[in-house]
């Protein structure tokens, strides 16, 4: 079932070659942030670029329920009038966050220091995720929570009356968990550190400095410290939102994939907590080029220019570049069947709790298509089958997940016949341009 209406299976057959340019939208993760902290400031925050998919959309409403003013001024430009650290109203409604983890956890994260109580809930992907991972620091600063069995929305914060600061080493590598405590850090008085073993992405830390907080970050043996003074004044920021790497990637693996293919795919983010998955496919032989190398707003930016690129080779990702990759996985998995020799990725078992299983999500497909994958609960690996040996020709279950549905997608482009996932509608989650972007580069996608 797509989370907005009825199923809507699509279907991506064989084409000629991919040419020209796609101008993937805004960064996810980059415009929650945007619309959160906007409306943690006081004032009014421009926002350019923002991710206008349905995730986003449902914390903007979200902020509004919450008090924010959140206004769309057309083209990708937003406004947000924010109400101040601390001055979240209570909501009259249940939070609706969609299919969105990062949604829901930076907004539980942000509400519950504030003398209010929220309930939240979501699509039956999300309704089903561990929530327990961000309630169980929420509750150092005097946050209660009340779910079902497991942890699992829909749940009610009842935020601190008094909060008090955390101290908290994240057992996971997560950067939802990571700025959940940090958004909860900013209404407790002193200071809330966060101690992360393995760096994930660090949006939240470096746009919390731009909105005027006071946070530091010391890289130590034991991982980066990461150290937050309690009750700042946020101030107003015009953020113009970088384009995402992770939707990126989609165009760039079809591009590797696909005969006589060349695409370029400009002004992508490239911050190292980010990056992994080029890293990856560089490794592998890929045919991809960073041109025009640049810095905007303090962040490394490139122009991707991938091309056709038939002598891929298997290979073991490290697991210490997981975090920098996690959301890439399904659709490294997909070029993984084009190359030769085996791939290897290990350390990744937060893929058995994203808006799917992906693990098992990609293993079931690929398999469904041809390919030998073998896995383990933290691992998986994929048996190459070379360029042109794909078969594909398959039905695959996108379990209300965009990422698998896009990569499977992505497959059919390249397979000898074509592949149909049962429902293409949560790509809207994240990608809602991706078929006309795709289809503008010559891929073969119908609606069935
Ligand atoms: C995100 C963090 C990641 C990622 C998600 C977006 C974020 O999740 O998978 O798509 O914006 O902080 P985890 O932090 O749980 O790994």
């Amino acid at each position: 079932m797509s989370s907005h209406g009825a199923p809507m299976p699509m279907l991506s057959r064989k084409c000629a070659s991919l040419k020209g340019e796609a101008n993937v939208p805004g960064d996810k993760s980059i415009s929650h942030r945007s619309l959160i902290l906007g409306a943690l400031s006081i004032g009014e925050t421009r926002i350019t670029g923002l991710l206008e998919g349905q995730d986003v959309l449902d914390t903007g409403r979200a902020m509004q329920a919450f008090g924010a003013e959140v206004q769309d001024l057309g083209q990708g430009n937003w406004r947000v009038q924010g109400v101040g650290v601390g001055g979240f109203a209570e909501p009259d409604h249940v939070i609706d966050c969609g299919n969105s983890g990062t949604g829901v956890r930076l907004i539980m994260g942000a509400m519950a220091t504030c003398p209010i109580t929220a309930t939240f809930s979501g699509d039956a992907s999300l309704n089903s995720r561990p929530m327990a991972r961000v309630t169980d620091p929420l509750a150092l600063f005097g946050a209660q929570a009340v779910g079902r069995e497991g942890g699992r929305l829909p749940m009610t914060i009842v935020g601190a009356r008094t909060p008090v600061p955390a101290h908290y080493t994240v057992p996971v590598p997560s950067a939802q968990v990571k700025s959940a405590v940090l958004l909860a850090g900013l209404n407790a008085p002193g200071e809330t550190v966060v101690v992360e073993k393995e760096a994930t992405r660090d949006h939240t830390e470096r746009m919390l400095a731009g909105f005027g907080a006071q946070i530091s970050t010391e890289v130590t043996n034991e991982g980066r410290i990461i150290t937050l003074q309690g009750q700042p004044e946020l101030k107003p920021q015009d953020i113009v939102v970088p384009r995402d790497p992770s939707s990126a990637a989609f165009p760039v693996c079809a591009a590797l994939i696909t005969e006589g293919s060349d695409v370029l795919v400009p002004n992508i983010g490239l911050n190292p907590t980010r990056a992994g998955l080029f890293t990856t496919l560089k490794e592998m032989g890929a045919d991809l080029n960073y041109e025009n190398l640049r810095e905007e707003g303090g962040e490394p930016v490139a122009d991707l220019r991938a091309r056709f690129s038939p002598d891929l080779k298997g290979i073991s990702v490290p697991p210490d570049r997981a975090a920098s990759m996690i959301d890439e996985y399904p659709v490294l998995s997909v070029v993984a069947a084009f190359a030769s020799g085996t791939t290897e990725m290990r350390g990744v078992r937060e893929l058995r709790v994203k808006e799917s299983d992906r693990i098992d999500a990609m293993a079931k497909g690929l398999r469904a298509a041809g390919i030998t994958v073998e896995e383990g609960e933290d691992w998986w690996t994929v048996e190459g089958r070379g360029f042109g040996e794909v078969r594909g020709g398959a039905t695959v279950e996108s379990r209300l997940d965009h990422r698998i549905a896009m990569s499977f997608l992505i497959l059919g482009m390249a397979s000898e016949k074509p592949m149909t996932v049962d429902d293409g509608g949560p790509i809207a989650t994240s990608f809602p341009i991706f078929e006309s972007l795709m289809g503008g580069l010559g891929a073969l996608i119908e609606r069935v």
